[in-house]
């Protein structure tokens, strides 16, 4: 690359690939599957498909259209914008916001990441069966962050081989494999007895636990988090981007795609679940399914149960990865442009600190779901504002940013939905949201 051009995605499909990598991944499968068990099965995954349409679909291709737009890194592309509308150069703290968000989620996310990869290695030889106590063992503690340092090694590995060399080849191996896995393990569920009954528990709407306030909050704070929303992860993807590519259709694409993996996530989880009569072990907690209640379905199948969780943990692991990258994505690339560092450097500084983070969120599990909790609740859904509020408000003709060559009228809803709709969503979350992050941060400092 000569010094000074930007580097760029090599084709279409790996620039599409790698998005709906960073889309697709622990939020698909660890937070959906919980949530939706909480949530009233279908009443929650109608709630969350309304979220995506009516907010994360506009906050998308608002992202997409100020990375493509600028070719910046999110600090500099919201800086480049709000100077070109004669805006306030204030906007760029927004990009710092991005920034420190991803700083945070990848910390905790790596060690959810190094829980998965030791659960597919232990898939392997036979889970132990006290799925429980053993997952009570290894979530926290020094062998929690040794996984989270392995995992951690390998993502800032591919950031290092740069964006079509390292994140594109990488993502376009790895999507059509973690596509044949979830596909092979949903229809192998459907094969066992009793599987019928988790079919029931997820696509019946149980209204009654859907309508309430905490779960709105849940799905919308889901729409952003699943496509990665909120932190300028989708934004510095596109940076990398040439004019021609046209962004409401790709916008569409990977909102699809990450809707059907999270859905198919959960044509797996439940029927594996429930042909065990494994339901209680779900209970209320966000690591019941996937960490406790599936490897003792897997102990119950014998030896095909040894080959199935490895390749559910493989497909889990996968996901998680090429999220990860694009989390470190965001910091490296604001480090190259920002500080003028080269990627080898930026990524090994990055990586490593965050690595260090996430040190806190293997050391508990409390200290693990109030990162959750803030980043969430707080980072994603106020970045999400305040990019809603920029490109709506601010940007000069974003409808001609976003634009190829297609309908307005779609645009013009766009922009409309950015205006109002998506504002007065992510206001109405925040609103709720805020005492009870409050809370949960709080507890954490009364129990220390
Ligand atoms: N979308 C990822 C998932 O569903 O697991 C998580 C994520 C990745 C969130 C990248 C935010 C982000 F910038």
């Amino acid at each position: 690359m000569a010094a000074g051009s930007r580097e760029q995605w090599n084709s279409k499909a790996g620039f599409i690939l790698a998005a709906v990598g960073s889309a697709v991944g622990l939020g698909n499968m660890w937070r959906f599957s919980y949530l939706t068990a909480e949530g009233g099965g279908a009443a929650f995954v109608v709630l969350y498909i309304a979220f995506t349409l009516v907010v994360g679909l506009p906050v998308l291709l608002a992202e997409l259209t100020i990375g493509r737009g600028s070719g910046k890194s999110p600090i500099q592309a919201l800086a480049h914008f709000a100077h070109a509308a004669g805006g306030s150069p204030a906007w760029k703290l927004l990009g710092v916001v991005f920034v420190s968000a991803g700083f945070l989620i990848l910390a905790y996310y790596g060690v959810i990441a190094g829980w998965t990869l030791r659960y597919a290695g232990e898939a392997l030889m036979g889970f132990a069966p006290d799925t429980a106590g053993h997952f009570g063992e290894i979530a926290a503690g020094a062998p929690a962050f040794g996984f989270h340092v392995v995992f951690m090694a390998v993502t800032i590995g591919i950031v290092l081989g740069g964006v079509s060399s390292g994140i594109e080849r990488v993502s376009m191996l790895a999507m059509p494999a973690l596509f044949a896995l979830v596909i092979g393990i949903a229809v192998y569920a459907a094969t066992l007895d009793g599987s019928g009954a988790g079919y029931t528990y997820y696509l019946n709407a149980r209204l009654e636990n859907a309508l309430s306030i905490p779960i709105f909050v849940d799905a919308a704070g889901q729409a952003f988090f699943s496509l990665s929303l909120g932190m300028g992860a989708m934004l510095t993807y596109a940076s990398y981007l040439g004019r021609d590519n046209d962004l409401p259709v790709e916008s569409a694409i990977i909102a699809t795609a990450d809707f059907g993996v999270a859905f198919l996530a959960g044509l797996m989880v439940f029927p594996l679940i429930f042909a065990f009569g494994l339901q209680s072990d779900v209970g209320g907690s966000t690591v019941g399914a996937l960490f406790v209640a599936l490897p003792k379905a897997f102990v119950s199948m014998g030896a095909a149960g040894r080959i199935v969780g490895f390749l559910f943990f493989v497909a889990l692991l996968v996901g998680a990865l090429t999220s990860a990258i694009s989390l470190l994505e965001v910091v490296v690339s604001a480090a190259m442009d920002g500080l003028g560092w080269p990627r080898a450097r930026a990524a090994m500084v990055a990586g490593s600190l965050i690595t260090l983070l996430g040190a806190g969120a293997a050391w508990s599990t409390d200290v693990l779901g109030v990162m959750d909790a803030v980043a969430n609740n707080l980072f994603l859904v106020g970045g999400g504002l305040g990019l809603s509020i920029f490109v709506g408000w601010v940007m000069d003709d974003p409808v001609g940013e976003a634009r190829a060559g297609g309908s307005q009228g779609a645009l013009r809803l766009w922009i409309g939905l950015l205006r109002y709709a998506v504002p007065a969503v992510l206001v109405f979350v925040l609103w709720n949201s805020i005492p009870s992050t409050w809370k949960s941060i709080m507890a954490l400092f009364a129990a220390s």
